[in-house]
């Protein structure tokens, strides 16, 4: 049997918080160490010459329910992130994108996405794709009524077209931290995608553990609907 292709990996990076009060930490500090994660995995996948694309859950349409003290923290580090990634999108040949709705952001942050994406636009070797005050519901939402407006007809295709990502199956989906749920994450794009939950807290998850996890996923018989 033929081993599946992986094209398009998408992970829910879970446990930053919980990994960092069982070190007695600050949740702030678990961020901080998820970061490197983000790196490592994102370095793994531009070497993969199957993966074109990774899109990661970075802050959800939920996430601003938090204590205002982590919300500004996560706003400070990702655009720090975004910022201080910018040689390396260009040395791994990596093209940086976002999905979400950005109207609630900053304007720093917003001009930091907009630098890094109009500097990485020529980069084909991974498109990395971080989910921001993003939710599935709001996604397909939205998309529904850009449909409208542009006068289609908000059927699978029409809908699909106006997604934040034009419509990119998800092969793989791959949740940190031992829960087991979705979060609103990429509903429309996960409908046959394999799930995979490991409960690693997403600052310990590595690359050898992605391996074996991609390497089950090859393994895996997949339908969609027929026999
Ligand atoms: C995931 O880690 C990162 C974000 C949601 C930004 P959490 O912060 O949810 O960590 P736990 O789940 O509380 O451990
Ligand atoms: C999902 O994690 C969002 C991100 C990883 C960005 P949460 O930690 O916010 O999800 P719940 O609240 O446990 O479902
Ligand atoms: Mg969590």
């Amino acid at each position: 049997m033929a081993e599946n292709t992986l094209r398009h990996l998408a992970i829910i990076m879970d446990g930053n918080g919980r990994w960092a009060k069982e070190r007695g930490l600050r949740r702030t500090k678990g961020h901080e160490a998820g970061i490197e994660t983000v790196r490592k995995v994102t370095e793994f996948c531009a070497e993969d010459p199957e993966i074109e694309t990774l899109t990661l859950y970075a802050f959800s349409t939920e996430n601003w329910k938090r204590p205002k003290m982590e919300v500004d923290y996560l706003m400070h580090l990702l655009e720090k992130y975004i910022r201080v990634e910018q040689p390396r999108y260009m040395e791994y040949d990596i093209r940086f994108e976002t999905i979400g709705d950005m109207s609630p952001f900053s304007s720093k942050l917003l001009r930091t996405m907009e630098e890094t994406k109009a500097l990485t636009r020529g980069n084909s070797r991974l498109t990395q794709i971080l989910a921001l005050n993003y939710g599935g519901r709001d996604e397909i939402v939205r998309a529904v009524r850009h449909c409208l407006e542009a006068g289609e007809i908000p059927d699978e295709a029409g809908i699909g077209r106006h997604l934040d990502t034009p419509y990119i199956d998800v092969d793989l989906m791959i949740r940190t931290s031992g829960e087991q749920r979705l979060s609103n994450f990429l509903l429309w794009q996960l409908s046959y995608t394999e799930l995979a939950f490991t409960d690693t807290y997403w600052p310990d998850f590595d690359v050898v553990e992605l391996r074996s996890i991609v390497d089950d996923f090859k393994r895996r018989q997949r339908n969609y609907g027929g026999i």
